[in-house]
């Protein structure tokens, strides 16, 4: 049990919507086959001169105003993205200048994918516990929009840009992280990639041409290993707790397709009434889907202190977590 509780929650999404019926005039696609094989309807998309570190600093202030703080109190700032502004300074970095984060405090990215948010939270627990930080940020921001290969329709139907925050600071009542599962294996690697743009691949005309600083993934493939890694992470973290399926009062899931979150909680054995569904509004926006659906949760009155919360992640790596959480 690691004491910690989240004290604001905020998330942002651009206000540009493209709908599967715009991405109908974009590339040979359908609602019908969007809708019924990924459960997407539409997704949000950054402006041209929105980047992750602007979504992240909206959300952040959402977040800042629940829990009745402001940036001047916050020790660490963590964003978990794999689109950041540059490859460095770190995207945390322009979030603390944006904010007015003390420039005394630590600021870095995790890059874990989808999983970064859960990654985020476990390494927070971790570094409330042993003193290293009391009030953290942690920032999960997306602007999937920007590496997506416009002309791939079996990618760009699935991604959306978004963000969600977290304020974590150390609990003062029976709130805090009951167990957690995370785990990476990268001999699969290549199934989920951007291959283009770092020092395997330096970024040249030619990679530009080829659009390999896009997003490149074997569905079929990610598919089979997000449904069975998902569906374990769940298990292996309720069973840490001590707790079933039935004894969840809210699930997140990371939204990649409603029939992965399907299959999940058929085997995990947790009811759909309690499964928290964005990817019909969203689209799948790596890091930032876990903590938009707990901020929408937490604003429309679906989860209340003392309920158990669940969230699961899979994404690119692959990495996956799982996080039990009294709320
Ligand atoms: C991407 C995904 C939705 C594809 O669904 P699928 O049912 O596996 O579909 P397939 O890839 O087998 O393609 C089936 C057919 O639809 C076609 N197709 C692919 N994208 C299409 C689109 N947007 N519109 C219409 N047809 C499309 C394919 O070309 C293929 O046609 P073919 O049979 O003539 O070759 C699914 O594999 C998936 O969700 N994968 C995991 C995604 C994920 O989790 N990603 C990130 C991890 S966080």
């Amino acid at each position: 049990m690691f004491d910690i509780k989240i004290t604001g929650t905020g998330s942002y999404l651009p206000k540009k919507v493209l709908t599967n019926f715009d991405l109908e005039k974009m590339v040979d696609t359908s609602d019908e086959w969007i809708t019924t094989r990924t459960g997407i309807k539409e997704r949000h998309i950054a402006s041209e001169d929105e980047a992750t570190s602007d979504l992240a600093s909206k959300a952040a202030e959402e977040a800042f105003e629940m829990a009745g703080v402001s940036a001047r109190d916050i020790d660490a700032v963590m964003v978990a993205t794999i689109t950041p502004d540059t490859l460095f300074p770190a995207t945390a970095c322009w979030v603390q200048k944006k904010l007015g984060v003390k420039p005394v405090v630590p600021a870095f990215d995790i890059s874990a994918a989808c999983s970064g948010y859960l990654y985020g939270l476990i390494l927070s627990a971790g570094m409330i516990k042993t003193g290293v930080a009391s009030k953290i940020l942690l920032c999960a921001s997306e602007t999937l929009s920007k590496i997506t290969n416009w002309d791939d329709r079996s990618t760009c139907v699935l991604f959306g840009d978004g963000a969600g925050c977290a304020v974590i600071e150390k609990s003062d009542c029976d709130s805090g992280l009951l167990s957690y599962v995370w785990g990476a294996d990268g001999k699969l690697g290549k199934l989920l990639i951007q291959e283009a743009g770092g020092s395997r691949m330096p970024a040249t005309k030619e990679t530009v041409d080829k659009k390999l600083h896009t997003v490149s993934m074997q569905g079929n493939e990610v598919y089979k290993h997000a449904v069975t890694k998902m569906k374990k992470a769940a298990i292996e973290s309720l069973k840490k707790a001590n707790l079933t399926g039935e004894d969840v009062d809210v699930y997140v899931p990371h939204q990649a397709n409603i029939r992965i979150i399907e299959a999940t909680i058929k085997r995990a054995g947790i009811p759909m009434d309690k499964t928290v569904v964005t990817i019909d509004k969203t689209g799948n926006m790596s890091a930032a889907t876990i903590p938009v659906g707990i901020d929408w949760a937490v604003r429309d009155g679906r989860l209340n202190r003392g309920d158990i919360l669940l969230s699961t992640a899979f994404g690119g790596g692959f990495t996956w977590g799982a996080a039990v959480l009294r709320w």
